[in-house]
């Protein structure tokens, strides 16, 4: 076995995330900056630094996790969610079930539940956002964000749901209740259901064909029939119809009935 891969065993056993189902050259090339510049000349002396180091492990975790994100993302596909794909869910159902998966710093989940204030009342909705990163969840739930952060956000939004003090946006404290926050390996853990509209963008990219593959089953299953799945604007689905999706616009998937 390779150094490199007695390293992600032993990391899947300290800390139940397999890097084997990342891409492997993106992830090693990242990792040997990150270890080469912590100073270690092998994966092997890392990993028992890493072993007995919280503060080596925590940046380690920060470093494979990759959490740059910001409100309304490729801002042109969350007018076609707002204009095309919301009017038709919120014509079959009254209340909305919603999950952002892989939601970093809390920017796409708080995009959804801004947007979705504008045309439904909040108490009708509820919306799960996830991410494997407890630290990250935790930046996510303070809602506090810098200028860069916001910049496709409109002004009329800006104004009326975020506070502006020492240079920091907060997020008005009426999105905070309409979300949880909660980890989740979308690797590893089980995935909730009944949902009418999953979000998930920029995290399947860095994942192998084979865990796609298997992502897009169980995000298939966990969708309502009709409910909507939305990726990221290099993520398009190779063959829809095998996870019983079919093509609502690029971009937007619609699980089959
Ligand atoms: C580039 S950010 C994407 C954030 C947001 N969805 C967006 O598009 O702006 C990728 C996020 O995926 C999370 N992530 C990486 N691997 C994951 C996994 N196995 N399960 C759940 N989240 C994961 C990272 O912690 C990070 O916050």
């Amino acid at each position: 076995m390779s150094d490199y891969q007695t390293f992600t065993k032993s990391i899947k056993e300290k800390t139940g995330i397999d890097l084997n189902l990342y891409k492997e050259v993106q992830m090693k090339r990242r990792l040997t900056s990150l270890r080469d510049k912590k100073g270690f000349k092998d994966f092997s002396s890392y990993f028992n630094a890493l072993a007995s180091d919280q503060e080596l492990l925590s940046e380690f975790l920060d470093k494979m996790t990759i959490n740059v994100s910001e409100f309304f993302r490729n801002s042109a596909r969350w007018k076609v969610l707002e204009k095309k794909i919301l009017p038709e869910l919120l014509k079959r159902q009254s209340h909305l079930k919603v999950w952002s998966a892989a939601c970093s710093t809390g920017d796409e989940p708080y995009t959804i539940a801004m947007m979705l204030s504008e045309h439904i009342d909040l108490s009708k909705v509820s919306i799960l956002a996830t991410d494997i990163d407890d630290k990250i969840l935790e930046r996510a739930q303070k809602g506090i964000y810098t200028e860069r952060a916001l910049k496709e956000v409109p002004k009329s939004l800006k104004d009326k749901y975020f506070t502006y003090e020492n240079s920091l946006y907060t997020i008005d404290a009426r999105f905070k209740k309409a979300i949880t926050f909660k980890k989740h390996n979308l690797l590893s853990d089980p995935y909730p259901s009944g949902f009418d509209l999953i979000v998930c963008r920029n995290v399947l990219i860095y994942f192998t064909e084979e865990a796609k593959t298997e992502i897009y089953h169980k995000f298939s299953r966990s969708l309502n029939n009709n409910g909507v799945f939305f990726v990221g604007s290099t993520e398009q689905i190779f063959s829809p119809e095998s996870y019983n999706f079919r093509v609502l616009d690029t971009f937007f998937y619609q699980k089959n009935d």
